[in-house]
């Protein structure tokens, strides 16, 4: 089968399609034909090597194939799978990557059928970054009225972010870079939008929220983060930390917590920790997509030929919502 892998941390042009031997499911394991990938902006950091520098992701072995993100078809079951599954369209994740294949094997335990009335490229938006928005928004706590702030919010966690805010009842102020992501983050509901890699975009959240913002979600890091943690409302603001995407540590001055009374708190490793804590988030997000109060953006959908132009984009920062890889 082909296989999307990378042989050499580097630039996305280590991206190459190999001829690989089909994988054979194992013990408790499906056998699915994929029909999407998913792509996260972790796995472009995996592929440049900088995901080295977490102690809780150790380096895989060279050649890597990356994609954590599945949807298919099951077309074989291991030993211990009832053959009820084949045949079922799945959505799941392939706990040593792989998805940039034609065909990837995932746990039983670890897939979920997609439910009626979800495409197979919208499970996917929800699958992972489904869980983090959802997850996000839990910890941040949203009361209604609150003013919100979502960075990268044309994102596929951010343009999530975006409406599950607008469901709490709260006051969203969308950043993001470029009209074209603005006019989504509006589409999406956010009452104001504020292109941050414009000089002077703090005084223009501050034109919107004289007395700061009451959460702020920080998914890039950086002077971001810190501007972001300086716009929060003192004695009330919580700063929810998801992501470094712009490459550097969030930087915000400690002292100010106290003297300012406000929060920070981050979202991170406990839905491997805790599985059933990610599968509780995962099937909020599927409900209220079903519900129809939250809606999946696919931006882009790239052949697998092409995982270096679709790792590129996410680089140069033109996807707009999820992006999926299709065999
Ligand atoms: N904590 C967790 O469990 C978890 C799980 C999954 C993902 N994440 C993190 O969540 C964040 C969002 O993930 P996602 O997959 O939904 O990605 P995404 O938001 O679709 O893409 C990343 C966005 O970050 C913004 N960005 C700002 N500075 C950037 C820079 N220097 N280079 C590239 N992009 C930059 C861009 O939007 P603008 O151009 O609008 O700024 C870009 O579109 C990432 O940091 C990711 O690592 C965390």
């Amino acid at each position: 089968m082909r296989s999307v892998r990378f042989h050499e941390y580097g630039s996305p042009e280590v991206l190459i399609v190999d001829e690989v031997p089909d994988p054979e499911p194992g013990e408790g394991q499906l056998l699915v034909r994929v029909s999407a990938a998913g792509i996260s902006y972790a796995e472009t950091q995996i592929r440049s090597g900088l995901m080295q520098q977490f102690a809780w992701f150790p380096d895989p072995p060279l050649p890597y194939a990356p994609g954590f993100e599945v949807a298919g078809t099951v077309v074989r079951v291991g030993p211990g799978v009832g053959d009820e599954w084949v045949g079922r369209k799945v959505v799941g994740a392939a706990p040593t990557a792989g998805g940039y294949s034609e065909l990837a094997v995932l746990p039983a335990g670890a897939a979920q059928p997609i439910p009626d009335g979800l495409g197979e490229h919208e499970a996917l938006a929800l699958f992972g970054q489904g869980v983090v928005a959802v997850g996000v928004a839990e910890v941040a706590a949203i009361q209604p009225k609150d003013v919100v702030l979502v960075q990268a919010a044309a994102g596929g966690v951010g343009s999530l972010l975006v409406q599950l805010a607008k469901n709490a009842g709260a006051e969203v102020i969308a950043l993001a870079r470029g009209e074209k992501k603005l006019a989504l983050a509006r589409e999406l509901g956010a009452d104001h939008v504020v292109d941050y890699t414009e000089e002077g975009w703090e005084q223009r959240v501050r034109d919107v929220a004289p007395a700061g913002v009451q959460v702020a979600f920080d998914g890039v890091g950086g002077e971001v983060s810190k501007a972001s943690f300086d716009l929060l409302a003192m004695g009330f603001g919580r700063l929810v930390v998801y992501g470094t995407a712009g490459g550097t540590a969030p930087q915000f001055d400690p002292e100010m917590l106290y003297v300012r009374g406000v929060s920070v708190s981050g979202f991170g490793p406990r839905v491997f920790l805790q599985p059933e804590y990610g599968a509780r988030l995962r099937q909020t997000a599927f409900d209220l997509a079903a519900a129809g109060t939250l809606k999946p953006v696919v931006g882009q959908v790239f052949p697998l030929a092409e995982a270096a132009a679709a790792h590129r984009a996410f680089e140069e920062r033109t996807t707009l919502g999820k992006a999926v890889l299709v065999p």
